[in-house]
């Protein structure tokens, strides 16, 4: 699993710093955004998504915090993959996510949104998804 360098790793935390005070609103509008783009998803969840919106926060916050050491997480995130396809979770839902969590950073960010801070986002969610999915190379449990 790729680290973020330096450079990377202090904007995406620069800039989730700023989302933080508005992490509700955020994670709300995130869901929301998803399941406008990817309705299909929408019955994977639970109806309540208090539960999971406090768990995407948690795992931002974890995510970001670790940056420059993601392959600490390795094992964890494969793991988290391995669950996700047993909820269903197919290969596009990680590119629509993708584009979701951008979008949604793009709004409550700003003009701080820059294209730096944008490239150092998605090279975040690409290491974690890639893991998750397997596509890393090094993970069986690639979902179909
Ligand atoms: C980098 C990408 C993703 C991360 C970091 C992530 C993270 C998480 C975490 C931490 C949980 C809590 C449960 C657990 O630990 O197993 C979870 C649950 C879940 N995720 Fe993801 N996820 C990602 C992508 C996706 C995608 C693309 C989908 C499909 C649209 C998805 C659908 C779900 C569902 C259905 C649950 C379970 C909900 C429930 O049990 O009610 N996830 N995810």
């Amino acid at each position: 699993m790729i680290d973020l360098d330096d450079k990377d790793s202090a904007l995406v935390k620069k800039s989730f710093v700023k989302i933080l005070p508005r992490r509700n609103e955020f994670s709300v509008s995130l869901y929301d955004r998803l399941f406008e783009v990817a309705p299909d998803a929408r019955p994977m969840f639970s109806r309540d998504m208090t539960r999971q919106r406090e768990k995407l926060v948690a795992t931002l916050t974890l995510v970001v915090n670790s940056a420059n050491k993601l392959s600490e997480l390795h094992d964890d995130v494969r793991e988290l993959g391995r669950r996700h396809v047993h909820y269903g979770t197919e290969l596009a839902h990680y590119d629509v996510l993708r584009d979701v969590l951008v979008d949604t950073l793009a709004d409550y960010l700003g003009d701080d949104f820059d294209t730096e801070t944008r490239a150092a986002w998605g090279k975040l969610y690409d290491a974690v998804a890639d893991v998750m999915t397997g596509a890393d190379g090094k993970s069986p449990s690639r979902p179909h």
